[in-house]
């Protein structure tokens, strides 16, 4: 498996809003609209890759030069659970500290909160909802 920062636009983008769409919204009944998409151009997008098959991916957003927040965490349906996601999100904490970010946070879905856990995050704050479902903020010191 290769991790590795994907560009805004290229076939491999077009391979990561698939797996978002798939994993993340049509369970929902909700999609992307070209405006959400246009505005990652100045994200961290990263991708799991084996060969050419993206097999996960998540994304970092710049909320202030301290604080970057970790977005669209997704691994394929019959691959989840074999280690691909905490490699994303060690991969995604590299990237930020070497950029310079002091604390990664993220909207976790109530159901993935034991996952972040794992990884170290905290719940900070009262229980919200977006994309209709039940959302916490946590974070962690990078
Ligand atoms: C949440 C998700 C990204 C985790 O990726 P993954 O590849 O399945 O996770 P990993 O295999 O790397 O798991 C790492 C650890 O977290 C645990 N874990 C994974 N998903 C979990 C969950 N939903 N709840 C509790 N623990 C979880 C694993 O059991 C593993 O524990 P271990 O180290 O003790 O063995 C993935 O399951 C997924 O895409 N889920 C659907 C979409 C989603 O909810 N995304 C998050 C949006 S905020």
């Amino acid at each position: 498996m290769a991790l590795k920062i994907i560009d805004h636009g290229t076939p491999e983008y077009q391979k990561m809003i698939k797996l978002r769409d798939d994993i993340l919204r049509k369970p929902l009944g909700l999609g992307f609209t070209s405006q959400e998409l246009d505005e990652e151009k100045d994200n961290m997008l990263i991708g799991a890759f084996e060969d050419d098959t993206i097999l996960g991916c998540c994304m970092l957003v710049e909320e202030n030069p301290q604080i970057v927040r970790l977005r669209q965490m997704a691994v394929l349906n019959d691959l989840q659970g074999k280690g691909i996601g905490r490699a994303l999100m060690n991969f995604a904490e590299n990237i930020a500290r070497d950029r310079g970010y002091k604390i990664l946070s993220m909207h976790a879905r109530k159901n993935a909160i034991g996952f972040y856990e794992k990884m170290g995050y905290k719940v900070a704050g009262d229980e919200f909802t977006e994309v209709t479902i039940p959302h916490y903020v946590m974070e962690k010191k990078l």
